[in-house]
């Protein structure tokens, strides 16, 4: 396998969150399709019984082909590679609607050939299904192994589109213990430090090394506002584009943490003003508001920059997906 740097050929999506729903719950499912989320995940995996999986395929294949997302992203999660499960909810749901559908994610992907083997799937069952729009992959970082092969895995697959970590099978996994999935609790209190810090750091440099989007995993306490904002500005402050939302009450918080604020999208462009002039006069370096400006200020203006016109793209009522 080539390995790739490029991301010219990943999608541009919008994923300041995305709100996980069980496929099981209808009356969650229709909810979602109308909420405030950029991209909605139905879930097939953790959230769902064993005995409700198939019918909560048929529910995914229902919502994707009759309910209206708008412009939210529409994807749907399978079972661990390690289920019984997994080969099937791919070939059931994805021949009934994969055209409506654009992302598959992947849990636990613990090394590079179970991206390749969701990718050869997806190609087999486009292929014989005549679906034309390339279906993308969200693969979960949530285990010690798929810590440890982070690197190969971020280049395994031209589908590939994020990396996401998720906390609570990533603490099952390394024997951390937490009482809530993400929450904060005695034991952050007992280490000098972010817990989760070398997994999540991890995951966003092997993300921008490769072009790809990274999100932060679930907040599982939902009435814990405080807890959510804090996750939230964790995560942003590493790098990540958005959350993973386990509720409704969560979406709003999580859009507004990862869309930059006005004042910061006002200084970026003063940066890339005064910076502009700045190297047409054939200075490096210059003085803004008491701060010293060189090229690495313009790098970071026009990531907040980017950040703020993609958020531009957020649906409006009524849209409908493109
Ligand atoms: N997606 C869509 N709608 C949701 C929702 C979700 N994830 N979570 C709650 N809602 C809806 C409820 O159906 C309810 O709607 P209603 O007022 O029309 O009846 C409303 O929001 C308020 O819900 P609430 O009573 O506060 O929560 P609950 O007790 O019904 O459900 C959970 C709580 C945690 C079970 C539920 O939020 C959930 O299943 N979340 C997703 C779990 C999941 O997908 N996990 C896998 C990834 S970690
Ligand atoms: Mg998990």
């Amino acid at each position: 396998m080539i390995p790739r740097y490029a991301s010219n050929d990943i999608p541009i999506r919008l994923e300041r969150s995305m709100l996980f729903v069980p496929a099981s719950r209808w009356s969650m499912v229709e909810k979602a399709s109308a909420s405030a989320a950029d991209a909605v995940c139905l879930d097939l995996e953790d959230s769902v019984a064993p005995d409700e999986k198939a019918a909560s395929r048929a529910n995914i294949i229902r919502a994707f082909s009759e309910l209206d997302f708008g412009r939210r992203v529409r994807m749907f999660r399978i079972n661990g590679l390690d289920t019984p499960f997994a080969y099937r909810d791919l070939i059931e749901v994805v021949e009934a609607a994969g055209n409506h559908i654009d992302l598959v994610m992947v849990p636990k992907v613990s090394s590079p050939e179970e991206v390749n083997f969701v990718d050869l799937l997806l190609t087999q069952i486009e292929m014989n299904c005549g679906l034309t729009r390339r279906i993308g992959i969200e693969a979960q970082i949530e285990t010690a192994a798929g810590f440890l092969n982070l690197r190969e895995i971020a280049q395994s697959s031209a589908r590939l589109e994020a990396l996401i970590f998720g906390p609570g099978d990533y603490a099952a996994s390394m024997q951390m213990p937490s009482s809530g999935i993400g929450e904060f609790d005695a034991h952050d209190d007992a280490y000098p430090g972010h817990r989760w810090h070398a997994a999540m750091h991890a995951i966003v440099a092997a993300a921008r090394a490769n072009g790809l989007r990274c999100l932060d995993g679930p907040y599982s306490g939902f009435k814990d506002a405080a807890g959510f904002d804090r996750s939230c500005r964790i995560a942003l402050a590493l790098g990540f584009d958005g959350k993973q939302c386990i509720h409704p009450s969560q979406l709003e918080a999580a859009n507004s943490h990862f869309t930059p604020a006005s004042e910061e999208v006002a200084r970026a462009e003063r940066i890339v003003q005064a910076y502009e002039k700045a190297i047409a006069e054939k200075r490096g370096a210059i003085s803004l508001d008491g701060k010293m400006i060189d090229a690495a200020n313009l790098r970071m203006a026009r990531v907040v920059l980017e950040k703020h016109r993609l958020s531009l793209t957020k649906l409006t009522e009524g849209e409908t997906h493109v």
